[in-house]
């Protein structure tokens, strides 16, 4: 297949690519329905993982012996392959962190470094813990204003709300672009132009959309983006902070040690050129070369397709769910997308989880890192089924089923 063409979307054949799916719990056949807390991986990243540890194993950027430079490439190719996925301008935009969670502390510090008293950050009511907390911590650092843009019942971020809100004291907006709890998909082209009509910058957490939608940050023109490797089906402990090059040119280093330097003495230190400003110590090394693995796998697919198939899936089980007497659906709004959150009159959602655990499900319950939507709700959490591209109609109907005998026995 030459570079660009698409493998036809065929759930069949991709389910067979991710060995974990074919397992059974408790003598079920697994659905797994938790894609929104992590992705499975694909057979290529796991062989990717195996070959990097039993051959390539070295350390990158410090060695002049073979399988150091060997590694080093594969590093630094593994970037490349995640800027032309995502649309950035250069490599050098392209920052290996932890996670999400390490990409957005990564700007709350070094981006927020550049704030001064007074000045304010602008979030949305349905943001996950890691793109509030660290908010937080900066506004208390540095006595800034933390505002929070309310959403309506449907778990859509109210627009007028948020124009009130955003002003010339704005200097950062940061929002998810979809929820992990309600599958709202923000409109962050739109945000992001009315940021920058005030003079501020956006950052948008991408950590449930880019398994999702194509990412185009050029297009969106957000500042910064983030996302976490393991949930676009690669490995734990790795992710990736986007931001634009004269950006995170101005910002200060987020964390000292090897590999970020120029230049050290004991009375001074001259940082290195981006990205490895950003880099501080050894990477995970086989997570970047495996993430990469898993976004070239990514790109290899029909994304459109694959938007067409996880829409289909959520709103097959919400209308599903819907039938239920007593159900009732958290978040229903018009664009969303992956994610159907619910909770049953009288029934707590740990309980629900439980019993379609058993039946071989998995699911999320609880308030999925996000107790002020739960707070906003009314609600001490959901059940949370996410869906994936392998996921299937059939699995769907499986999970009714189960939901419909839990119900039975627990009322
Ligand atoms: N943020 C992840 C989730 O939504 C863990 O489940």
């Amino acid at each position: 297949m030459t570079e660009g063409q698409k493998t036809p979307f065929i759930v069949r054949e991709i389910r067979e690519q991710f060995p974990a799916l074919r397992q059974q719990v408790y003598g079920k056949n697994l659905i797994y329905f938790d894609n929104g807390a992590t992705s499975q991986k694909p057979q290529v990243v796991l062989d990717a993982i195996n070959k990097y540890y039993s051959k390539d194993n070295a350390n990158i950027h410090r060695g002049v012996h073979f399988m150091s430079q060997r590694a080093t490439t594969d590093f630094e190719e593994a970037r490349k392959i995640i800027q032309k996925y995502i649309h950035a301008r250069k490599s050098e935009e392209i920052i290996f962190t932890k996670g999400t969670t390490d990409g957005i502390n990564l700007v709350a510090n070094s981006f927020g470094d550049l704030l001064t008293p007074g000045d304010e950050i602008l979030i949305s009511a349905m943001e996950h813990h890691s793109n509030i907390v660290p908010w937080q911590m900066l506004c208390q650092r540095k006595q800034l204003i933390l505002r929070v843009a309310p959403i309506n019942k449907k778990g859509e971020l109210i627009t007028e709300e948020f124009d009130k809100l955003l002003t010339k004291k704005t200097k950062l907006v940061a929002i998810t672009h979809i929820s992990n709890t309600l599958g709202t998909i923000n409109p962050v082209k739109e945000l992001a132009q009315k940021a920058h009509a005030v003079g501020a910058k956006i950052l948008v957490d991408g950590a449930q959309s880019i398994q999702h939608m194509p990412i185009d940050v050029k297009d969106m023109d957000c500042d910064f983006f983030v996302f976490s490797s393991h949930k676009v089906f690669g490995p734990t402990g790795i992710g990736v902070l986007y931001g634009k090059e004269d950006l995170l040119d101005r910002m200060p280093p987020y964390q000292g040690g090897g590999d970020m330097i120029s230049r050290v003495t004991f009375e001074r230190t001259t940082y290195n050129e981006l990205p490895h400003k950003f880099e501080a110590g050894t990477p995970h090394i086989a997570g970047g070369i495996c993430l990469g693995e898993a976004i070239k796998f990514l790109s290899g697919l029909d994304i459109d397709a694959i938007q067409t198939h996880e829409k289909d899936l959520a709103h097959y089980a919400q209308d599903l769910l819907d039938t239920f007497e007593g159900m009732r659906i958290i978040g229903e709004a018009k664009k969303k997308t992956s994610v159907v959150s619910f909770i049953m009159e009288g029934i707590h959602p740990f309980d629900l989880g439980t019993l379609l655990d058993k039946q071989g499900i998995a699911v999320r319950t609880g308030h999925h890192c996000t107790q002020p939507l739960m707070d906003f709700y009314g609600i001490p959490g959901t059940v949370r089924a996410s869906f994936a591209f392998y996921n299937t109609r059939q699995e769907v109907d499986t999970f009714i089923e189960a939901v419909e005998k839990s119900i039975q026995m627990l009322k």
